[in-house]
């Protein structure tokens, strides 16, 4: 590992002088891009943070002070692993690939550019959330995740660069071009567009959206173009850490929510300065109908090809039965004759789907011990994921109508209850005016519990950030 060469790497990075060149040239506009676009307000701000010093599992996280723009920004890939060949579809037991097979090229260019694209899009999303952090601990968390975004788009671009010439140099460019929101120049996915800028929107993204990126990752990990697969297998370390922050951050949120509730005469937690448990839940009913997007539309020539090529695979697929996907078939809900059918898809076109299951679960599972909070705190509402056919806008559910439990309604329907689903500009409003600072070592936000314990075995009145951009805030000037 070279942690001292302008481009910390542990790809040999010096040994290929061409490459390190166009990194080079790359590097000065990243960091403008970040000074730009990175958290506002604090770039001098000495930041707790994790850092990778080794790709080894069990201790690549060093932990120190760190200026964010002098954070250690580079390529690391999981080690190779001896003789690897290729886990599923077409191309099944062959070695993997070291240089792009020239027929994938334009399809592997556009996975590894959209998935490139969404790094720097929730950095951006994120900018100005620092100055209405929740508490230090928080702030940290999110400056953790920011410059770890930065990170997977070092790690996506490394990828651009090398093995895509002059093509992977333009689309590295327009990378640090398009801006989240910019109706000139939008970020490509559409969640990544999406107004982050509370918390409780920052805590779903990490939640949610995230989420999805690590089921996308993991399976691009099983990709037989094996640089890809190094990448992304060390990116999900990473990410595993943005996951925790989302789902103990709406654990935080539905703990106070549940105790305001009790307290307040009327069981109305907004009356006592928190958000209410029906709100908390439309928050997840949106974040979550916007994430299953991500997934692609539900019967999926392209997901078949990038399976049957070999690019990319499911999620765990070595705990798969059967790995060609050309002898089973899925059952699909479909919408026949104004009705919710089963229809049976065959496997291979049903991938997208197969992957939705996994990130479902995945977020069922967390949903559960949320409700376990919430009883836990005595009260007897219950937090749930809408159903995935709700509120969708693409794919076979797109233009049609759903309530969140997946019944098939009318557009009239849908219209005349979408406030009780989904945040009304009043919902947001009212969550936004909640957002206000508490950044005293060791102070939490009203709406929020505190979490459960320190960032690594530190007290949370450990002073996490510190600078000139924390006290302004502090002095209501940020
Ligand atoms: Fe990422
Ligand atoms: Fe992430």
């Amino acid at each position: 590992m070279s942690l001292d060469d302008k481009i910390p790497n542990n790809v040999s990075l010096s040994s290929d002088k061409r490459l390190m060149r166009a990194l080079e040239t790359w590097q000065p506009d990243f960091i403008s891009w970040w000074n730009d676009m990175g958290p506002a307000g604090f770039q001098e701000d000495q930041v707790y943070l994790r850092t990778a010093i080794s790709v080894d599992p069990s201790g690549w996280a060093h932990y120190d002070y760190v200026k964010m723009p002098d954070y250690r920004w580079g390529i690391f890939l999981a080690p190779p692993e001896q003789d690897r060949t290729i886990g599923f579809g077409d191309h099944i037991g062959e070695a993997v690939w070291q240089d792009v097979p020239g027929e994938l090229r334009n399809i592997l260019r556009r996975i590894i550019v959209t998935q490139a694209d969404t790094e720097p899009a929730s950095v951006e999303q994120q900018r100005h959330l620092g100055k209405s952090a929740p508490s230090l601990y928080d702030l940290r968390n999110l400056f953790q995740v920011n410059v770890e975004e930065g990170r997977h788009l070092w790690a996506m671009v490394h990828l651009l660069h090398q093995f895509f010439g002059r093509d992977g140099r333009e689309e590295a460019e327009q990378l640090l071009l398009r801006r989240s929101g910019n109706p000139d120049k939008p970020r490509i996915l559409s969640t990544f567009n999406e107004d982050t800028s509370d918390w409780l929107s920052f805590f779903c993204f990490t939640m949610f959206t995230d989420r999805d990126g690590k089921y996308q990752l993991a399976s691009l990990a099983e990709s037989g173009f094996d640089p890809l697969s190094r990448a992304t297998r060390f990116m999900l370390t990473e990410e595993a850490f943005h996951l925790f922050v989302g789902e103990t951050g709406l654990d935080r949120v539905a703990r106070r929510s549940a105790q305001l509730t009790k307290l307040d005469p009327n069981g109305d937690a907004r009356a006592q300065g928190g958000v209410d448990l029906p709100t908390l839940q439309k928050y997840i009913n949106f974040w979550f109908s916007s994430a299953v997007e991500l997934f692609g539309g539900e019967i999926s020539n392209n997901a078949a090809d990038f399976f049957g090529t070999g690019l990319k695979g499911r999620y765990k697929e070595e705990k798969q039965a059967e790995h060609t996907a050309l002898k089973d078939v899925y059952l699909m809900d479909v919408v026949e004759d104004g009705a919710v059918k089963k229809q049976e898809v065959a496997l291979r076109n049903a991938i997208n789907e197969v992957l939705r299951d996994e990130y479902v679960a995945d977020c069922e599972r967390a949903v559960r011990k949320w409700n376990r909070t919430l009883a836990a705190e005595g009260v007897t509402f219950e937090l749930s994921l809408p159903d995935r056919k709700f509120n969708r806008s693409m794919g076979i559910y797109a233009g049609l109508a759903f309530d969140p439990a997946g019944r098939l309604i009318t557009k009239e329907q849908l219209e005349a209850r979408r406030g009780e689903w989904l945040p009304t500009a009043e919902d947001r409003a009212y969550v936004k005016s909640l957002m206000k600072p508490a950044v005293e070592p060791g102070a939490c936000a009203h709406w929020i519990s505190p979490p459960a314990k320190g960032v690594e075995g530190t007290p949370l009145e450990f002073e996490y950030v510190k600078g000139e951009g924390v006290d302004r805030v502090r002095r209501g000037v940020a």
